[in-house]
């Protein structure tokens, strides 16, 4: 039994490489039980053959890793046992029914007999494929499928929980379950995997995260510390009138330490015909000075703030460094 303080997965300088392509490139992480750890990157910059490796599916080239203190090349059966993968693209077969397919895996995973009715009932529940339990897979929708191998992938109430791209393809409702399904398994202790495309996703539920790039670590740490350690993605949005766009621009591009005014990404008009712009390089400590130079030539300021960077700030700064 795992305390949150005790260590489930480690790595060192992990490699694999795929012919002169170097698919994960000296990974070394550690990760504590009851983490959800968000491994985020481009296409292409490692995740999944993370995950291979991690489970022992695939070898690695050089470097190693351990897993509850096995070594997934030697001991891949005994990790595999104690993990749950939800694969890119779950295989499922489409001849079974809901419950078929998750009753076929309790065995295969050696659910005691005497809880499987309950725990396959339980995760329809979750999932709310009750209804369509009966149905077999090969009338489901996207969506139903990726719940129904979300499913699967906790019948037999795994200690870590590999996650690649769990909520791709499910609609919004499905996708907030999926996230407060993470955060409570996070709450028991379980910890999570989870690899994303998501950056709102890995920042919401992430207490740490990785962001690769070509099989490469370019950052790692907890999910609001990144951005202070790379000390850019500082900005302040501003709300002024409509009418003054072009006027405001105008001054805080020429304002000391401002590296970039414009409109908001969304081009928010709010209430009242007032719009926000965004003034880049610039954080908390220039508020003043930013109000002192709108007074001075007569704008009119209704609100200032000064917003911490995203992950999504981060994320795009470091692929640029
Ligand atoms: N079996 C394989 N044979 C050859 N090359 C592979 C194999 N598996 C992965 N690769 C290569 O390794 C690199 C990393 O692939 P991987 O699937 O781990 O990326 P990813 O981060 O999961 O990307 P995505 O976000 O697209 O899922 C890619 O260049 C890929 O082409
Ligand atoms: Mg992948």
């Amino acid at each position: 039994m795992e305390t949150a303080s005790t260590t489930v997965i480690t790595t060192e300088n992990l490699t694999r490489t795929f012919g002169v392509n170097v698919a994960v490139n000296a990974l070394t992480v550690t990760i504590q039980a009851g983490e959800v750890f968000g491994f985020l990157g481009h296409n292409g910059a490692g995740k999944t053959t993370t995950v291979r490796l991690l489970n022992g599916v695939i070898a690695p080239t050089a470097g190693a890793a351990r897993i509850f203190g096995l070594d997934p090349t030697t001991h891949g059966h005994r990790i595999r046992a104690r993990t749950g993968v939800l694969t890119e693209t779950p295989a499922l077969d489409n001849r079974m029914t809901a419950r078929d397919t998750l009753r076929y895996f309790a065995e295969v995973y050696g659910v005691p007999v005497g809880e499987r009715t309950r725990r396959i009932d339980e995760l329809l529940g979750v999932f709310e494929l009750g209804n369509r339990a009966g149905s077999k897979v090969g009338g489901f929708s996207k969506g139903m499928r990726q719940r129904l191998a979300l499913a699967r992938t906790l019948i037999h109430d795994p200690d870590i929980i590999f996650l690649d791209e769990p909520t791709s393809g499910l609609d919004p409702v499905a996708i907030r379950e999926v996230h407060h399904l993470i955060e409570q398994l996070s709450h028991r202790g379980r910890t999570v995997f989870l690899c994303t495309h998501n950056l709102a996703e890995a920042e919401r539920l992430c207490d740490r995260v990785a962001v690769l790039a070509q099989g490469r670590v370019l950052a790692i740490g907890a999910t609001q510390e990144l951005g202070r350690q790379l000390n850019r993605g500082h900005r302040v949005s501003v709300e002024i009138n409509a009418d003054d766009l072009a006027r405001a621009l105008h001054l805080f591009t020429q304002t000391p330490r401002v590296s970039l005014a414009e409109p908001a990404a969304d081009r928010a008009m709010t209430r009242n015909g007032s719009v926000l712009i965004v003034l880049h390089g610039v954080g908390r400590a220039d508020v003043p000075h930013l109000v002192r130079a709108a007074v001075e030539q007569g704008l009119d300021l209704y609100r200032i703030q000064p917003e911490a960077p995203t992950l999504e700030d981060v994320y795009f700064a470091l692929q640029e460094l």
